[in-house]
Parts: structure tokens; sequence; C-alpha cells
């Protein structure tokens, strides 16, 4: 202490320097690249053919509407978000006539994007899965980064099953189903609904409805994450069929959904979570639940995204529109997929790389080591997550070429 009673050294002098975010971090080091090629394929954000953000036009013609409706005010939103957001945003996910929405059995809750809903979904099963459950998550190997501690932070052990095959590229299907029936009852499943993130790799409508059998019996809490609805096919019907096919099975599941990828709506955090019940008075008393999760986290969520989202959603027209912009976007990744492919092939950069064409969504995980990698990064100026993980989404027929010659030269030298 000084003789002013001051501490002479800050209170937080212990305090170590964190590591940064392995995805986020990303973005940081490419802004702070100075040289003129370099090509930000980290973060799972899509650009356009320019390499530009992209603000959709069915969200763009929203918020002047929102601006120009007397009726809008800024009042707090309610602890559960805007009604009207998350009653669609739940139709979406499931479809107009699932049984549970017909017969009102989930319980919704406006969420702080994808990561919000993991969050507090996860603290909501920490706290009510039935005291005899074991607080086990099982996350896919490999996932997407923050999946692990945020369910480490809810309080759950982390479990890995089986996921993706080094040797094929593909899905562990086998190993998969054997880690799961190896959980024991009450463990809680972490699924991607759709555009498996990092690989890309999603199992086939058949082995969905084996995972559906190996759920059951095992007794399973399934927990879709669905982070791209819309940008595995380009068709949002198709790409919930996952869920669908567990719902209307009759099972009770959580699911979060983002809005960040399929409305480009990144930073408004919009999302939701919700909870599929057996019964509607169930729903009812989880929602409750749901609500003291929330208040102490954050009170109430943020409404401008929200309300984008509800309009895009809610008008026909609009609809149309940003159906249309998201076949656009997905189907311009599948191009960047064939262009990246195509001038691999030219290169003659040895191995199979016909995976680049076989895997969906934002993401192609290329097998590539943390060395290479690294390289890409110090020689080339290609910033990515050290997984091997390229965002398709950042590529344009200019920069995949270049891409190209630097995987060339990095699988030569590293
Ligand atoms: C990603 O995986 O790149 C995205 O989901 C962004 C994020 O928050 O990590």
């Amino acid at each position: 202490m000084s003789p002013e009673g001051q501490l002479t050294e800050s209170t937080w002098e212990h305090v170590q320097q964190a590591p940064p975010d392995p995805i986020i971090g990303v973005t940081d080091a490419w802004r702070a690249d100075p040289d003129p090629r370099k090509l930000n394929l980290g973060v799972g954000a899509y650009r356009t053919e320019e390499g530009k953000p992209y603000v959709l036009k069915a969200v763009r013609e929203a918020e002047q509407q929102i601006l120009a409706d007397p009726a809008m005010n800024k009042e707090y939103l309610p602890i559960s978000g805007n009604p009207e957001f998350n009653r669609l945003a739940r139709t979406l996910a499931l479809g107009p006539s699932s049984p549970a929405i017909l017969q009102n059995r989930v319980a919704t809750v406006q969420a702080l994007s994808g990561t919000g809903a993991l969050r507090v979904g996860a603290e909501f099963l920490s706290t009510h899965l039935p005291s005899a459950f074991p607080r086990i998550v099982y996350l896919p190997s490999p996932t997407w980064g923050n999946h692990k501690s945020i369910f480490a932070k809810a309080g759950f052990q982390v479990r890995e099953y089986r996921y993706f095959c080094a040797a094929t590229r593909g899905l562990d299907f086998a190993g998969m189903v054997a880690d799961l029936k190896a959980a024991p009852p009450g463990s809680v499943l972490l699924l991607h609904a759709c555009a498996h993130n990092p690989t890309g790799v999603d199992p086939s409508p058949e082995q969905w409805k084996q995972l559906l059998k190996v759920t059951t019996e095992g007794q399973l809490i399934p927990f879709f994450d669905m982070a791209y609805q819309g940008f595995a096919s380009g068709d949002l019907d198709a790409d919930a069929a996952s869920v669908r096919l567990f719902v209307d099975a009759g099972l009770e599941l959580v699911l979060g959904q983002s809005f960040a990828k399929n409305m480009g709506l990144y930073g408004e955090r919009a999302g939701a979570l919700s909870v599929v019940c057996k019964s509607k008075e169930v729903a009812t008393r989880v929602e409750s639940q749901l609500k003291l999760v929330i208040r102490p986290m954050y009170s109430n969520p943020p409404m401008h995204g929200a309300a984008i989202a509800a309009r895009v959603m809610g008008d026909p027209k609009l609809n149309a529109l940003w159906k249309e912009e998201l076949r656009g976007m997905a189907d311009r990744i599948k191009l960047m997929r064939q262009v990246l492919y195509d001038q691999l092939v030219a290169r003659n950069v040895p191995g199979d790389w016909s995976f680049v064409l076989k895997q969906i969504g934002m993401f192609s995980f290329t097998g590539m080591t943390r060395p290479q990698c690294e390289l890409l990064v110090s020689k080339w100026h290609v910033h990515l997550t050290l997984d091997g993980r390229i965002s398709m989404a950042g590529l344009s027929a200019t920069t995949a070429p270049y891409l190209a010659e630097a995987i060339a030269d990095v699988m030569k030298s590293a």
C-alpha cells in the first residue's frame, strides 16, 4: 500500500493474457495484416463476389418499413423477446403442419443468436434435467469451437463422439453410432441440424433415421444447433429435415436457431431457443423457467434484429425475396467449390480434392495440418482457422485461383 492507502500494484497484476479466440481472432489478424493480397477465410460470414459483406435486399426493405412505422418504439421487449418473431422462428424450423406447432407445445424464447440460444438452453438443461440424469453432453469431434466452453460454463461434463473420418474426409457413421450407444441414458446429444461446422459433412437422410433410433433407444436428450438453415441446400425446408424427423417422431428436444447466416444478421444477434415438449402445459412451465434463466443474464433481448427477421419471415413479398437471395448465396458458395476444385486439379495438387465438392454449407474442412495452415497465413496472407477449415463464402472467382496456388505451395513445403 502507498501512504495514501492506494495499492501500489494493480489488483489485476496476476491476470494472464488470454489467447485470441480461434475463430474471431482470425478476423483480428486479417485486419492487422497490411498485405494487399490478404484473404479472410476464417469466420463464417458471407461475402459478395467483390469480397464485401452483404446486406440482403429483404433486410434493407424490412428496416425501411420499421423506420417508417409510426407504431415503432424503443420500449423493453418481454423477457422472452418478440412474440411474433418467436412464433415465426419456430414455425420456420418445424414447419407449419408440425404436430408440435399445431398442439402448441413448443416453448420459444428469443436468443442472442445461436450462441445465446445454446447458452440459455444449456443453463436450462443443467438446472431442469431430472436429478437422476447425468450432466453430460456429447459433442461431435470436431465441432464448432465455442460448443465446449458453452456447455462447460453451464456445468456439463463434455464428451465427444466420433464424427469426421480424416481418411475419407466424410462421416465416421459407425464410430458415431458406437459412441452414442455407449452414452449413459439421459445424456444431452448435440447435433448440427445441417451444414456441420467445421466439416461440411452431414449424415444422409437414411443415417438420420438411424440416429433417431439410437437417440430414442439410448434415452438421449437431443439438442439441435441449427445455425445454417437454408445454407446447406438453399432450401429452408430441406435443411430442417433432421429436426422435423425427430419432432414428428414425438421426441422432446431443444433447438437453437440463428439468423446470422441465413439472413445475414450477424451483428444483430437474432436467434431463438425452442424446447419441444410433450404437452402445452409443460411448454408453458418450461417457458416460465427459461425467463428465469434470461432475466439475471441480460434481462431481455435486443429488438431490432428480431423485428427485421419477423418482417422478413412474416411478409409474403419480403419472404419470397429472402428465399431468392438465400438461394443465390447458397448457389454462389457451391460455384466457389467448383472453381476451387478445378483450380486445385489444374495445378495437380496431390490428393483427392473431390471432398471440396461433396462437403456442404459455408465451410470446407481441408485436412491441412496446423503447420500448413500457419504457412498459408505467414507466406500467403490467407487467414483461416488452424484446424484447416476454410470459409468458402469468403472466396470469389478472382481469389479462388490465388488460394489454389497457395494450397499447392504449402502442400509441397510444409
Ligand atoms: C464461425 O464458425 O465462423 C461462426 O459461427 C462465427 C462464430 O461465432 O464463431
